[in-house]
């Protein structure tokens, strides 16, 4: 068998063949190789752009705030770009909300999420004046209280509630089910609730719930909004009246042949519901990461060795799970693709990084016509790769390039061996 076509990016139409060579919008890729070598992330802007408008246009005159999960890729030159296009941002710590404040977004559009807020994390985010806070257990929301009360401030609090839905996904990425240490079951809510109203700090504004990530199917919101739809019965019987309710993140990606629902699917879907249940004025928060930057990146990695052994073909590359965690971490799958497809035969190669694991790898038993040298694409990275990156091995962590249309912009350089014991110090003699 021989290759003689390029293989379509899954998902990514802002990545594709031009003149035999792999582009991102106007840019070849061998030339961003050339000026930056490899590992290197590359973002498409247009991609988030594209992205965006698929939750903006769901819209449909409804009061609906997107707030970005930018744990899924936080680097300032994607945030600011969401901020341009007017999105919200869903936090989880202070990193995370000094980067945010660092681009300007607008703090009245900001959700903090996260199971173990600190104290610290609070005060900043009060002073900052954030939307709300996502409490997810009392403690938290005694602790808040507190923090809120010394600030002399008064905390916006929605409660996080499991509603106990399973959402089909992979384990490390549900969160919506009991066993999960997420959320406040939602038998125990309206309990929680009543203490909130009873602390003197604290201003009830909403109900959120998040339960899966990479979710291909929307029955699973369908059950949890019902179920916060009950909930918030119960919260009016008792004179709790909220303001917004946060359906979470969650709607998964194209990164071989999954074909999860739109944002107006599931959007289309949320209204009818609220309607039907006499809802329709609450103000609908979201909190999608994956599904705004999933697949408006590549990984970009060059094969070094490549090594044939009994078992397996390997072609060894320059990129590793220290650079993109997820195949080790979730056995998850990310297509590879040659940047410049060459003609011959085609072999099954494992795809492996340099690093001492065996679990250690980019990808498995792909059909590729593969030399030394050659670059390879890890498509569908812009979610939870460079975020997720770490210096195992003493490696350095890779440069990110955003290209915007002919352009291209160094938007994080690589990593220096000397930033990487720039901390450290040995004890003295
Ligand atoms: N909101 C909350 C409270 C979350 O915990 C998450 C993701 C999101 C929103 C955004 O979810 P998304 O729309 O991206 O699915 N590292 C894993 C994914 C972990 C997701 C964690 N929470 C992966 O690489 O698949």
């Amino acid at each position: 068998m021989t290759q003689t076509s390029h293989p379509a990016l899954a998902g990514q139409p802002h990545f594709h063949l031009q003149d035999g060579t792999l582009h991102a919008e106007g840019v070849a890729l061998d030339r961003l190789v050339a000026e930056h070598g490899t590992p290197l992330y590359v973002y498409s802007r247009a991609a988030l752009a594209e992205a965006y408008g698929r939750y903006s246009d769901a819209v449909n005159g409804r009061d609906v705030v997107v707030c970005y999960g930018m744990k899924a890729n936080s680097n300032l030159a994607v945030l600011k770009e969401f901020a341009r296009l007017g999105a919200g941002f869903d936090i989880v710590s202070g990193g995370e909300l000094q980067r945010v404040l660092a681009v300007g977004a607008d703090p009245a559009k900001i959700v903090f999420s996260g199971v173990g807020k600190q104290a610290w994390e609070m005060q900043t985010a009060l002073k900052a004046g954030v939307k709300s806070f996502n409490v997810e257990s009392e403690a938290e929301l005694r602790l808040l209280s507190l923090v809120a009360e010394a600030e002399g401030k008064r905390a916006p609090v929605s409660l996080r509630v499991n509603p106990d839905v399973d959402a089909q996904t992979h384990p490390y990425i549900s969160t919506g089910l009991k066993e999960n240490k997420f959320g406040i079951a939602i038998e125990d809510a309206p309990e929680v609730y009543r203490l909130a109203k009873s602390l003197a700090n604290i201003d009830i504004v909403g109900v959120d719930c998040h339960i899966g990530s990479q979710l291909i199917d929307i029955s699973p919101y369908l059950d949890a909004l019902d179920k916060l739809l009950d909930l918030v019965d119960g919260l009016k019987r008792d004179g709790i009246e909220i303001h917004h309710l946060d359906i979470g993140g969650g709607l998964g990606i194209r990164y071989t042949d999954e074909t999860p629902p739109s944002p107006k699917t599931l959007l289309d879907q949320v209204f009818d519901r609220l309607d039907a249940r006499g809802y329709g004025h609450l103000q609908i928060v979201m909190e999608p990461g994956r599904s705004l930057v999933g697949n408006a990146g590549i990984l970009l990695t060059t094969v070094q060795f490549l090594k044939h052994a009994e078992a397996r073909n390997f072609a060894i590359v320059d990129a590793a799970m220290n650079d993109l965690l997820r195949p080790a971490l979730y056995q998850a799958w990310h297509g590879v693709v040659p940047v410049k497809p060459r003609l011959g035969a085609v072999q099954i190669y494992d795809i492996v990084g340099p690093i001492c694991e065996s679990g250690d790898w980019l990808a498995k038993q792909r059909p590729l016509v593969l030399a030394q040298g050659d670059v390879l694409a890890v498509e569908s990275a812009g979610a939870y790769g460079m975020v997720m990156a770490g210096n195992y091995n003493s490696r350095v962590r890779p440069a990110e390039i955003m290209v915007d249309g002919e352009q291209s912009h160094v938007v994080r350089k690589r990593e220096t061996l000397e930033m990487l014991t720039a901390g450290e110090s040995v004890l003295p003699d």
